[in-house]
Parts: structure tokens; C-alpha cells; sequence
């Protein structure tokens, strides 16, 4: 049985109607303009947790951020959906941004962390256990659990940024034109902050490529 609707529910089509509005009244040829098309410069892939939205936290408007999210911002190897759409984005739309984006308090991450049968979400969470065996080392020399926590939030921006470069359309596109780079950030729940974390990639394209060269040409 469906939850009862909750108060929000009962707003979203009033709110929705106030919103065009707004728009309208700013830029009365707002929707016009949208309807002609997309021209994103950034494709933003984050988890899917309620509060850490993509577009509001950077303040972007519509036709500005192509969106991906799912569980802890993973970039899995057999995801169709992920790769679909980092796919799209760069071969297509050709945005000059890829972000993968986590945050504190991600509850997938904290899954991951703990000793438990989660079903159908084991899988999933294999991909976040895998960031926590490759940097077994540092993370177990991490005493206080929290900071541990937090640690691998950002180790598993660092691996998903590394998917995203395992990828045979962004090493072509960067080998092609110098576009799009990648970065990885962090947003923290707690204050509202966007991290950059400065992962240099652009270094690590040569190593990436030592291993998983996909006989893409320089
Ligand atoms: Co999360």
C-alpha cells in the first residue's frame, strides 16, 4: 500500500504553477528559450540523497547541468545507464565539465562500511567495498571511525573520476581536444560546502592508459 501523500506532495503542482511564473516574470521568453534545445557545460554525477542536490547547491539554472545520480555516485563498469549517459554527455553534447560529486553522511557509503547482508544493494555497495580494498592501508590507519567515514566519501570520488577516464569516449575526446576535464568534489551536508579536492587527473590519463588503453589514438 502507497504512503499516505505527505504535506510536500500536496504543494508540488502549486509550487510548480508559482515557479513558471517566477521564471515568466524574469524572462518572459524563459520556456521559449529552454525549448530550443540543451547546451550543458557541465555533467554532474552524484548520489542520489535528497539533500545533496546538484543544481541548487551550485546555483544552476535549467540548460546548464546534465545530471546522473544514483547510490553513492558510482561509475560502475557494467552500469548502461552511467555510461550511457557519460556517453551522451561527452561525445554529444561535448561538455567541458565532468564532475563526480559525493558528500558527508552519504548513507551508501556508511553501507558499505558496515558487516551486513543489504540483498539486492550488495552488489551495488561492492563497488564503494572495492574503493575501501584498494586503500585498505590508509583507511584502517584511520583510529576516529568519522574521520574514516569521510576519507573514503572522498577515495571514492577519486575511483569514480577514475572510471570516469577508463572510459574509451572521454580518452578520445581528451586526446582529440584537451576537453572535458574532470573533477572531483565533495559537498558537505553539514555546512553546505562545496569541495573541490583537486584530483589531478589529467596527470593520471597517461597512467590510466598505461593499463586501460583502449586503442585510442593520440
Ligand atoms: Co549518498
Amino acid at each position: 500500500m502507497a504512503d499516505e501523500p505527505t504535506d510536500f506532495y500536496q504543494q508540488v503542482f502549486e509550487n510548480n504553477r508559482r515557479w513558471i511564473a517566477e521564471k515568466k516574470a524574469s524572462d518572459a521568453q524563459f520556456f521559449e528559450h529552454l525549448a530550443q534545445g540543451q547546451s550543458p557545460e557541465i555533467l554532474y554525477i552524484g548520489c542520489s540523497d535528497s539533500r545533496a542536490t546538484a543544481e541548487e547547491l551550485m546555483g544552476a539554472q535549467p540548460g546548464q547541468v546534465f545530471v546522473h545520480r544514483n547510490i553513492a555516485n558510482v561509475v560502475g563498469i557494467a552500469d548502461l545507464n552511467a555510461l550511457s549517459v557519460i556517453e551522451f554527455a561527452v561525445a554529444h553534447l561535448k561538455v567541458k565539465h565532468v564532475v563526480v560529486c559525493g558528500h558527508y553522511e552519504c548513507g551508501g557509503v556508511k553501507a558499505a562500511m558496515q558487516a551486513r547482508d543489504l540483498g539486492l544493494l550488495n552488489p551495488w555497495l561492492r563497488n564503494i567495498r572495492d574503493v575501501y580494498r584498494f586503500h585498505k592501508a590508509e583507511l584502517d590507519g584511520i583510529a576516529d571511525e568519522g574521520a574514516r567515514y569521510r576519507r573514503l566519501v572522498e577515495l571514492n570520488v577519486e575511483e569514480q573520476c577514475l572510471n570516469v577516464i577508463k572510459t574509451a569516449v572521454l580518452q578520445k575526446s581528451v586526446l582529440a581536444t584537451g576537453l572535458p576535464t574532470v573533477h572531483g568534489w565533495v559537498f558537505d551536508v553539514r555546512t553546505g560546502e562545496l569541495i573541490d579536492l583537486h584530483v589531478d587527473l589529467g596527470a593520471k590519463l597517461d597512467d590510466i592508459r598505461g593499463v586501460y588503453d583502449l586503442g585510442t589514438e593520440r
